[in-house]
């Protein structure tokens, strides 16, 4: 079976906009791949490292509401990176092979440089950040890794360290490629991107009560001012987010009945939360039984780390006889 890696960083509880982008994805590879899928914690340190207090519980609420949507430890890997201290030697290997010129070009990097001002990120690690990455991918000698398009430059830059990899120490590493899937984009309660740094997100874990609070206040039509107004659906981010929730049909009939003012924006606001409520419900299940027994959580991360790590080791011996460093 061919093999897949991918991770996230620790960012706590995911939002729709996670499950939708890659949650969602992951789960349904699990059954056609080997699976290796890991919290990305020691990248989180490269931009945040000043405070650390919160990487834990971040990384176990994480690894709760990906229980939830569905990943199941018997049939994938789930790790801590910080975990498996293999993925350490293999970055300090990989970083003596990749020249500079490689790193100062990645896209991202220069991006965040300018856009980042709120955190120091002027240090080595963050420099390094993808021969970090292409460690991690390479260290279950991946073929494939699912990620988003944002990801692109790094996967490139994992296949040249692997290809460089090979030419001085023999045939190792499979050159590894971006499975980018085609995912919907989610819009977030306020018309951007769905993201965490927006404060503009459905959580996994929002109650009925909460998804029905925030639909309440997202914004409809602008045009729209009164009740008898026809509306304009294509003009609406609540009929456009409802439409993406329900059986095309049923988003056909709500906009026709806007258009000519049957309802009104308050009914299809209450249509998409529940349409919502109902998509999260096997998830929301899942999250309360996960919630109430958190040491089931950090017993499947901890066993899971130790899958990996007897994997990393084993790949590891190949890599440090490859280079003529075995002892
Ligand atoms: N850089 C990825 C992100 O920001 C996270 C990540 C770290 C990753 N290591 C990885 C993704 C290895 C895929 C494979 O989303």
């Amino acid at each position: 079976m061919k093999r897949i890696v991918s991770g996230m960083r620790p960012t706590g509880k995911l939002h729709l906009g996670n499950y939708e982008g890659a949650l969602k994805n992951w789960v349904k590879l699990q059954d056609q791949y080997q699976c290796y899928f890991f919290v990305a914690d020691w990248h989180a340190l490269t931009s945040d490292y000043a405070d650390t207090s919160k990487i834990k519980e971040n990384t176990l609420a994480m690894v709760t509401d990906w229980l939830a949507a569905g990943l199941d430890p018997n049939k994938c890997v789930i790790f801590a990176q910080s975990l498996v201290p293999q993925h350490a030697e293999l970055h300090l290997i990989f970083s003596t092979l990749t020249p500079l010129g490689w790193l100062e070009r990645v896209p991202t990097y220069k991006e965040m440089r300018e856009n980042i001002t709120d955190k120091d990120i002027g240090n080595y690690a963050f420099f390094g950040y993808p021969v970090l990455q292409a460690a991690d991918i390479c260290m279950y000698k991946a073929d494939y890794v699912p990620v988003g398009k944002d990801q692109a430059a790094h996967i490139e830059l994992t296949r040249e360290i692997a290809r460089r990899f090979n030419q001085f120490y023999g045939d190792v590493f499979p050159e590894p490629q971006a499975l980018h899937t085609e995912v919907l984009q989610l819009t977030g309660l306020d018309g951007r991107k769905m993201s965490k740094s927006y404060n503009n997100t459905i959580e996994l874990s929002d109650t009925a009560d909460s998804i029905q609070a925030k639909v309440r206040k997202m914004i409809t039509d602008r045009t729209r001012i009164k009740r008898t107004d026809p509306g304009h659906p294509e003009d609406c981010d609540v009929c456009k987010m409802h439409r993406l929730f329900v059986p095309t049909a049923v988003a056909d009939q709500y906009d026709a009945d806007c258009r000519v003012a049957n309802i009104g924006c308050v009914d299809r606001k209450k249509a998409l939360a529940n349409a919502l409520i109902e998509y999260l419900a096997p998830i929301t299940e899942r999250l309360n039984y996960y919630r109430d027994h958190q040491d089931e959580v950090r017993d499947i991360l901890l066993e899971g780390s130790k899958k990996a790590r007897e994997e990393a080791e084993r790949i590891m011996h190949d890599v440090r006889g490859a280079m003529k460093i075995d002892w």
